[in-house]
């Protein structure tokens, strides 16, 4: 197997500090992504998920240390021509608010050239996609729609130059545990039927353990452990990973221990 050609992102050694060096938001980061895997970013917040994000598509420039995206250094790429090769879900919501749907999906189509008509038809699709049809949506703006429609408007519009790469920073931290179950079986569709690579931030472990191919657990700017959910679960590489993955047992322990005090309280 000829690994080289297999890395679809490859981060070597990339740190990041946004203070000439006292501290690193990212520090010696290393990762390789494969081309059509879901890979997810883990951890608790400011450990420099974000940051990572913007570093591969250059809204970020790293500190030092080199990325490379499709087998090139991204220094060496047009920045604007990167930024358009992927896709991009951004934290929060990130609709532009006096815009309407369908012009928040559009918007990427019209810096592509797409003609009116040409950009309606993507865009219905786009939207289609997401399962807001553009007859009943398109004409609304972002505030008249519920924060998971807001989301599924957000993916769409990441998706419309039809990017290889998906970068997905935390797209459903907002939103209720229902909803969100909804979104990830959505996302592992789009994944199954478009084929790309997405790299998908969450500091959710169930939200991880559902999603990701791969999981890499981030600490303060570094990598604690990558792997399948089976190799985080069952060899954890560190005791942060280690205790990160006992702490929904632990949960559930308390609970049960408080229901149990319930029922004897009852049954006194
Ligand atoms: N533009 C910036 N200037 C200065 N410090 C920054 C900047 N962006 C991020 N940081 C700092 O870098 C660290 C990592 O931030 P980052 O946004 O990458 O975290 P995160 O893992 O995405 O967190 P969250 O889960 O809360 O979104 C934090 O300490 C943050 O305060
Ligand atoms: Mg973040």
């Amino acid at each position: 197997m000829i690994v080289g050609e297999l890395r679809l992102i490859t981060l070597d050694q990339v740190s990041k500090s946004f203070d000439g060096g006292n501290t690193f938001a990212v520090n010696k980061l290393s990762l390789q992504i494969l081309p059509g895997e879901l890979f997810v970013l883990l951890g608790s917040s400011g450990c420099g998920k974000s940051t990572t994000m913007k570093m591969i598509n250059r809204l970020i420039e790293p500190t030092s240390g080199r990325i490379e995206v499709n087998g090139q250094n991204v220094l060496d790429q047009d920045p604007v021509n990167l930024k358009r090769s992927i896709g991009y879900v951004f934290q929060g919501i990130g609709l532009f608010p006096h815009m309407t749907i369908e012009e928040n999906v559009g918007i990427v189509l019209k810096l592509l050239g797409f003609d009116k008509a040409k950009r309606y038809e993507r865009s219905k699709e786009l939207l289609d996609m997401v399962s807001l049809p553009l007859e009943t949506y398109g004409k609304r703006f972002p505030k008249e729609l519920s924060g998971g429609q807001q989301q599924r408007v957000g993916v769409a519009r990441a998706l419309a130059a039809d990017p290889d790469i998906l970068l997905m920073d935390e797209p459903f931290g907002a939103l209720d545990a229902l909803t969100r179950d909804d979104l990830q079986q959505e996302i592992l569709h789009l994944k199954h039927t478009l084929n790309k690579t997405i790299v998908f931030v969450t500091h959710d472990l169930f939200e991880a353990l559902a999603l990701g191919d791969r999981i890499a657990i981030m600490h303060a700017g570094q990598l604690e452990q990558v792997g399948t959910k089976e190799e985080v679960l069952q060899n954890p590489a560190t005791d942060f990973v280690k205790d990160l993955f006992e702490k929904p047992a632990k949960q559930l322990a308390a609970f049960q221990e408080i229901q149990q005090e319930l029922q004897e309280g009852l049954g006194e």
